[in-house]
């Protein structure tokens, strides 16, 4: 039974990894809680149209590209005759998407979440209409995520011209793939297609691919990319496309400004960021508005300026995350029912799961010099045993710690189990650990994991293997 005149102790606006897992916990702590969601299925962006089919597509073209290019052989797994089947790469993947948004549903049902489809719009600060129903609900929670950001001049149509959702769902290899954007979106299907056969051409507006990443990262990352075969334009901005001969004419010049020139492209990838979604959300109706970056404003509780009303995920400000949106609708709903939640913004990893992975967790060596005097250890992936043997010597980790008190800032990733390795840094962080407190915790070996050891080694000049 929710409280008093309400339908709802709690209604989340949005089925993501925000608003899901907010409904879940809501309804664990015994709340009464419903969710709408407009989509056919749960599971939001992630994991309708955004990390699980990217990865089930990175993992299904890293597979083809080992058999078809001479990786598995040096192994002596001979693999004659290679094909790519795309249809049945687009059916597993559908298949995974399928079976996780179905487990969603599945878990609305055992913790009693009523999920109440439709489109969601505010009436008043505790009412809302979803479809032909209007509820009235004690606490709302607001997580109705992003959506692609357009670039004027160049219109998506899905065929020629795609976003992120229909670079998943390409029928055939484009010929050439110029991806607008060397963001996290534009390097992880940009892969997924060149290693699938594509030429690949990345237009990147800054002077450096990967923004908010450390800068030496950026920078090797840049060299391994290109050295994969990706061509990258940077400092380039698109300023028109034309659709013709079945292709795409792009209008590129410097960002700078200067002389613009043609680019032709058979397929172009439009990855140039995302927007949170309030659209017809009818905010103003419950009193809210939103920031000069489209997000509803949050404290430190997720409460927006409306007391009973929350928000979480890609809709509120910090990195665009599934985690952290998860993390967020935990803590949320624990609020809501009167416990402590909390998130520490200062220790949210990021991974971009191209091979090698590029992973991050807290400062970058150079936000942390704003901060103080630091030290830095880096190691090679290229002196790590197992990774060695692996054929895998791409990358290194590099520490970050205060030069005082040890205690470790931040540490980058490239290594082909990067997006795994992370964790154990993130894990440090938060309990407060030193570089010391890294170096001196037994590493089995041999792993990949060794060399965030090894580089904790080198933060105070001690490593073994360089
Ligand atoms: P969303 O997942 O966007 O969910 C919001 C939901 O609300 C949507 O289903 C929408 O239909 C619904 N909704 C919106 N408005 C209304 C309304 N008025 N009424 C009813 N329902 C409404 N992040 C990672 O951490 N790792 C990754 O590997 C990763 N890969 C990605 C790959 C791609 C191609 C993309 C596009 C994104 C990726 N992301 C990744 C980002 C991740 O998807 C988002 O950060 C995450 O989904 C945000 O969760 P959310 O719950 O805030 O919102
Ligand atoms: P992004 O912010 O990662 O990258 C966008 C890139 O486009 C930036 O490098 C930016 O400088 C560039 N850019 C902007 N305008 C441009 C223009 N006019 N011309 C050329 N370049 C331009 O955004 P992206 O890749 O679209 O991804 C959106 C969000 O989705 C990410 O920020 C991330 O939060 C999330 N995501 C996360 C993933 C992960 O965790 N592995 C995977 C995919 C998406």
């Amino acid at each position: 039974m929710a409280s008093d005149g309400y339908d709802f102790d709690v209604l989340v606006i949005g089925a993501g990894p925000g608003g899901y897992v907010a409904a879940i916990r809501a309804a664990q702590l015994g709340l009464k809680t419903a969710c709408a969601e407009s989509r056919e299925t749960l599971g939001g962006t992630c994991l309708n149209v955004g990390c699980i089919p990217s990865k089930a597509l990175l993992h299904a073209s890293e597979l083809f590209e080992e058999a078809a290019h001479g990786t598995l052989a040096k192994w002596g797994v001979k693999a004659q005759g290679v094909e790519l089947d795309l249809d049945v790469m687009h059916g597993t993947r559908r298949e995974a998407v399928q079976g996780l948004t179905g487990g969603i549903e599945f878990l609305f049902k055992k913790n009693k979440v009523e999920w109440l489809k439709g489109l969601a719009t505010f009436e008043s600060a505790d009412t809302v209409r979803v479809a032909d129903r209007t509820v009235r609900a004690k606490n709302i929670v607001i997580a109705t995520g992003s959506s692609v950001t357009q670039l004027p001049g160049v219109p998506v149509d899905q065929q020629r011209i795609v976003d992120s959702t229909g670079a998943l769902e390409f029928a055939e290899v484009p010929e050439h793939l110029v991806v607008i954007g060397g963001g996290v979106i534009g390097l992880e299907l940009g892969s997924v297609w060149k290693r699938l056969g594509a030429r690949v051409t990345v237009v990147e507006f800054l002077e450096q691919i990967l923004p908010g990443m450390d800068a030496e990262v950026r920078k090797e990352s840049n060299k391994i990319f290109k050295k994969q075969g990706f061509e990258l334009r940077l400092s380039t901005k698109v300023t028109g496309a034309e659709v013709r001969d079945g292709g795409v004419a792009l209008t590129v010049e410097p960002a700078a400004g200067g002389t613009a020139e043609t680019l032709d492209a058979s397929h172009v990838l439009v990855a140039i960021g995302r927007r949170p979604n309030t659209e017809g959300l009818g905010l103003e109706k419950a009193g809210l508005q939103t920031n000069n970056k489209g997000q509803v404003e949050i404290d430190h509780d997720f409460r927006t300026s409306v007391p009973n009303i929350w928000a979480i995920g890609d809709v509120a400000p910090g990195p665009m995350l599934a985690h952290k949106a998860e993390d967020e609708g935990i803590a949320v709903a624990e609020n809501i029912a009167g416990q402590t939640g909390i998130v520490n913004h200062d220790v949210i990893p990021s991974v971009v799961y191209t091979m090698p992975e590029i992973a991050g967790v807290g400062l970058t060596e150079e936000q942390a010099r704003e901060h103080g005097e630091i030290k830095v250890g880096k190691f090679p992936m290229m002196a790590n045993s197992r990774a060695k043997t692996n054929r895998e010597p791409e990358g290194f980790v590099k520490v970050i710690a205060d030069a005082k008190s040890d205690r470790v800032l931040g540490v980058w990733i490239i290594a082909s189990l990067g997006g795994t390795m992370i964790a154990q840094a993130a894990q440090a962080m938060e309990f407060g650990a030193t570089s010391e407190d890294i170096a001196y915790t037994c590493h089995a070996h041999p792993t990949h994991s060794e060399a965030l050891k090894e580089a904790a080694m080198a933060v105070t000049g001690k490593p073994i293997h360089i």
